[in-house]
């Protein structure tokens, strides 16, 4: 799960990682969960395509079938808590490269959606499920504050990274985050300190910040990204070995080592 305050860099380096977990072999299923979703187009989806997508938490059609009950029924119909899920990332996923997946959830948080009680639930059955999956590494791009913590989610994750700006207040603001995903039993979390431009200062704000209580992680600022995104290019496009890519590969190897081979 890659998690964090708004505009840190979530979806970059959770369209990054997925490139390279593809690269080594994996098969990736990205997860958008934003209400506002964007991860298509940081896989290099095309703009035509990545705009028809229609989110699973809003496609009215696919959450009546499944559950029984149409979006906006509220609580006051009796629907499915466990609807049919098993099929939708080979349906509804857009395919990025034979191994890499997309899938756009939509937000989960209730209280953004309005009152969508069976696609929600539809959505978070879906994500369970999902993460759940053997075969496949699962990237979520979990939209700012989190409802992915929400109950009976959290305890799914492998991981959480949770992105930061080089700032003791953002900093601050992401052990928050990592002392209340403890508590819902994420089992592992990195602080990742994201755009940065002089290491040896952030590493020196990290050492006195948040020292040895939290395992953390420094990536680089990196230009290719500014211009990937100033372009409208997928950052599939950029160099391997292009900053944002290197400090990646050394976040898997120092965090998740078992997935070198
Ligand atoms: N390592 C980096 N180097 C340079 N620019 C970066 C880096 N990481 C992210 N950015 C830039 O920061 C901006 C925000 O990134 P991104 O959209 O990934 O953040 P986000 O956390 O997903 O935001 P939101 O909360 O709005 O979804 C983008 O313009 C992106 O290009
Ligand atoms: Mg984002």
């Amino acid at each position: 799960m890659i998690a964090g305050k708004g505009g840190t860099g979530k979806t970059t380096i959770a369209a990054c990682l997925s490139f390279l977990l593809a690269d080594m072999g994996y098969n990736v299923i990205a997860l958008d969960t934003d209400s506002v979703p964007n991860l298509a187009l940081s896989l290099g989806i095309p703009r035509d395509i990545a705009e028809k997508i229609v989110p699973l938490a809003q496609n009215e059609e696919l959450v009546e079938e499944r559950t029984g009950a149409r979006p906006g029924s509220g609580w006051g119909v009796l629907f499915s808590l466990t609807p049919r899920v098993d099929d939708i990332a080979d349906k509804y996923g857009i395919r990025v490269r034979d191994n890499l997946k997309l899938v756009v959830v939509g937000s989960i948080d209730a209280s953004k959606q309005g009152c969508l009680c069976p696609a929600i639930a539809l959505a978070r059955h879906f994500l369970r499920h999902t993460l759940m999956s053997p075969r496949d590494i699962v990237v979520v791009d979990a939209e700012a504050g989190a409802e992915v913590f929400g109950r009976g989610l959290a305890e799914y994750f492998d991981f959480m990274f949770c992105i930061c700006e080089p700032t003791v207040k953002s900093i601050l603001i992401g052990m928050k985050l990592v002392r209340l995903a403890r508590e819902l039993n994420v089992k592992n979390n990195v602080i990742v300190v994201n755009k940065v431009r002089s290491v040896f200062d952030a590493e020196r704000m990290c050492d006195k910040i948040v020292g040895d209580s939290i395992p953390w992680h420094i990536i680089r600022y990196d230009d290719n990204v500014v211009r990937a995104e100033m372009e409208g290019y997928g950052l599939d496009k950029i160099p391997r070995d292009s900053v944002i890519f290197l400090d990646l590969k050394t976040l898997i190897k120092r965090f998740m080592p078992w997935l070198i081979k």
